[in-house]
């Protein structure tokens, strides 16, 4: 080996390379310089502890020692480097306890890993903002549907039950045989005004159900399972029990939410004849599956642009649920929901 030539591989590796003596570097190749932006004869002599971030230097000292101590031969760690503008340099670093003029010394091995570190900080940041976005949306759709739903009930409900009653009298005042004609057309238009006001009480209903305030997301989940199965000809089995948890309205507005989107996805991608729903509660967990038995989830052909899925993850999350939707190993979908809740909550949802 001697005649290997050491010197001149170590001098052009292309990853960092240093030896520490007596806490300070007393060997550090032009690529190990360059990382902290010094020129190598400022750097050679520079105390360890100099050129970390303040908040990484206990761990680095700390590592120091343990390897010039013998309590370990070997450290990988990453760490935060200071360069001389200021500016941070992330290290993954190996070194080991060496014998150097007669003393222990540390040879390590740096690689600059900045980019990746940046990167993945980006990816971080990017998916936090995303969260936030879904969840700023969520909640705006909630009130404009809230809102919404309440025209469309109240007002529009409202004239039309005004008309309505305007038509009967008319219906009434021309109960004689000449303005039978007129008659006829102010009867057939009663029956035209009482299905207007049915449809405006269903679309109030879809976008915000009054049962869910009045009657609870027991009953709610209830007769959304019963209107999906009526609407699209799928059967639909639903055990909720009588005495399920009752869950505050920040709570039970989303996992309504969350059933109603999948709801969609069942109509739109299952191709099922049949959903199950199952609500189980437990003094300190609210749980729901619902399961079709459809094409099952190919998580693969994810279209583009899709966000269902990932607002009920956000949904689930917001309100501490976990949320698990995939494919059954006998056919169909499953999504499940976990709410663990606080001791204090009362019982009675149905
Ligand atoms: N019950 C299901 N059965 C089969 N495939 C499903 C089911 N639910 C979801 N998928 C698949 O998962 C994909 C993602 O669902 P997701 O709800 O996120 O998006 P989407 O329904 O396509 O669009 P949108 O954003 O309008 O909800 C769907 O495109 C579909 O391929
Ligand atoms: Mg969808």
């Amino acid at each position: 080996m001697d005649d290997v030539p050491f010197r001149g591989i170590v001098e052009q590796s292309l990853a960092g390379i240093y030896v520490v003596l007596d806490e300070r570097f007393m060997y550090a190749n032009d690529t190990f310089v360059a990382m902290f932006g010094y020129g190598r004869d400022e750097f050679v002599g520079r105390r360890m502890v100099d050129c970390v971030t303040p908040d990484s230097a206990d761990e680095v000292m700390q590592n120091y020692r343990r390897r010039i101590s013998g309590e370990v031969q070997a450290i990988h760690y990453f760490t935060k480097g200071l360069r001389k503008d200021g500016q941070i340099v992330h290290l993954e670093l190996h070194a080991s306890r060496v014998e150097c003029r007669g003393r222990p010394a540390l040879a390590g091995v740096a690689l600059d890993v900045t980019e990746r570190v940046n990167a993945q900080e980006d990816l971080r940041r990017s998916r936090e903002q995303l969260r936030q976005l879904a969840k700023h949306s969520n909640a705006a759709r909630e009130v404009e549907r809230e809102k919404l739903a309440r025209e469309v009930h109240d007002v529009l409900g409202g004239m039309l039950t005004s008309a309505k009653f305007d038509v009967s009298r008319i219906v009434r005042r021309t109960a004689t045989a000449e303005l039978a004609e007129l008659n006829g057309i102010a009867t057939e238009l009663v029956t035209l005004m009482q299905d207007t006001i049915d449809a405006a009480r269903t679309i109030s209903d879809q976008m915000r159900p009054a049962s869910l305030d009045l009657l609870g997301l027991g009953t709610a989940l209830r007769q959304a399972l019963e209107r999906f199965g009526a609407r699209h000809g799928v059967e639909v089995s639903v055990a909720i029990p009588a005495d399920a948890v009752s869950l505050p309205a920040d709570m039970a507005t989303p996992i309504f939410r969350i059933v109603q989107e999948a709801l969609t996805n069942v109509a739109r991608h299952a191709r099922a004849s049949r959903v199950e729903l199952v609500v189980e509660h437990g003094p300190d967990s609210f749980a729901l599956s619902l399961r079709d038995n459809g094409v099952g989830l190919d998580v693969g052909a994810k279209r583009q642009g899709s966000i269902g899925l990932f607002s009920m993850a956000e949904r689930a999350r917001d309100i501490g649920a976990s949320l698990q939707v995939r494919a059954c190993l006998a056919g169909g979908t499953e999504l499940k929901l976990h709410l663990p809740l606080p001791a204090v909550m009362g019982v009675a949802l149905a």
